[in-house]
């Protein structure tokens, strides 16, 4: 490790390493990008990334295990969610093995940058689609960038594992009921800029969104989904074709019934229903598990397990999810891909 930072206290930061992996789609076809040490992209003022949105983006994370190997979490279902966002705006698919690649060279190139085990830092990757070139009409460009690049990161919400609060917005949706909700485009997350400045303001962690057809179901913790657990030990986590599909609350679904005993239900979480959970959370790449003490909705702050501790099942999935991630517990087949 020749890189000192404080690896403890990194937060969620934008942090220019030395290098990107870069690649080019001209012609109907991809090249075979490149890593370069350029962190500025060049493209045309009248790219349609930049005037119509037409752009995807990912996140995942490569892990420093106890014997000082890293490794990736998963990347394969980052691909193909890239692949069905690409769909979903007219873009070229990258395909599977070429995103993996990419990863692991950004990954291996940057390696003195991935936090030292045991201080619970990972290096966070971004890999990035955009449709680039000189057009201006409403159309789907013909030429596009994928680039990838990564930084250390820390804790995305503040509290970490302690319980932070949230509060329901009925004002604005991020989404449409039937829009661009389940893929991972930036235009949903420009949406939520307003609705989440507000929220923080008022001093919460972020806002928890409703569906956007009747304003009656929990759909998403800003830039994570929700997930509670009943009395009766199920694990409840909101079905929905506008939400983004979770990596992370996937694989948390399987542990939970695998590992932990729990009964896993994707399903409504009814906003006045929310009695039935004795804990909840917010789960993501970026958010990891983050406990949610409670729910501020209308003039009411509902509170889960508590304001300041997290709840045993919580705790167990977290120490169980970040065991897997970081390489001390068994992982279910094919979740682990080693970096070097
Ligand atoms: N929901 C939204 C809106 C997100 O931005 C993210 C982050 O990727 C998630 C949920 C969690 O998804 P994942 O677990 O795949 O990171
Ligand atoms: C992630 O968890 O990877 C996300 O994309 C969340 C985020 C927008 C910071």
């Amino acid at each position: 490790m020749t890189v000192e930072l404080d690896w403890e206290n990194l937060g969620f930061e934008y942090k220019k390493l030395p290098f990107r992996y870069i690649s080019y789609y001209k012609d109907g076809q991809w090249d075979d990008g490149k890593l370069t040490e350029d962190p500025t992209l060049h493209l045309s003022e009248s790219s349609p990334a930049l005037h119509y949105g037409q752009q995807a983006f990912e996140g995942l994370k490569a892990y420093r295990t106890k014997d000082g190997s890293i490794q990736l979490f998963r990347p394969d279902k980052n691909a193909e969610r890239l692949q069905k966002t690409a769909d979903r705006l007219l873009m070229p698919q990258v395909p599977t093995d070429k995103f993996i690649e990419a990863a692991k060279a950004v990954v291996k190139a940057n390696a003195d940058y991935v936090p030292p085990y045991g201080t619970g830092g990972t290096l966070y990757l971004r890999p990035l689609l955009i449709g680039v070139g000189d057009i201006i009409g409403v159309k789907p460009a013909e030429e596009y960038i994928f680039t990838i690049f990564a930084m250390p990161v820390g804790n995305y919400f503040k509290g970490g594992l302690a319980p932070t609060n949230f509060i329901v917005s009925e004002e604005f949706d991020r989404a449409a009921p039937h829009g661009t909700g389940a893929a991972k485009v930036g235009g949903n997350y420009a949406a939520s800029l307003l609705p989440g400045k507000k929220a923080k303001t008022s001093g919460f962690s972020d806002v928890i969104y409703l569906d956007p057809a009747t304003h009656t179901k929990i759909e998403e913790v800003g830039s994570a989904n929700f997930f509670g657990i009943t009395k009766d030990n199920q694990f409840v986590t909101p079905l929905s074709p506008s939400i983004l599909p979770s990596i992370t609350k996937y694989s948390l679904l399987q542990l939970a019934e695998e590992r932990l005993g729990l009964t896993a239900v994707e399903g409504d979480v009814k906003i006045d229903e929310l009695d039935r959970f004795i804990e909840a959370g917010a789960c993501g790449t970026a958010a990891v598990i983050s406990p949610i003490g409670g729910i501020q909705y209308r003039d009411q702050l509902h509170v889960f397990y508590s304001e300041t501790e997290v709840g045993p099942v919580t705790r167990r999935l977290y120490d169980e999810l970040t065991g897997i991630q970081f390489g001390d517990i068994e992982a279910p087949e094919g979740w682990i891909v080693k970096v070097d």
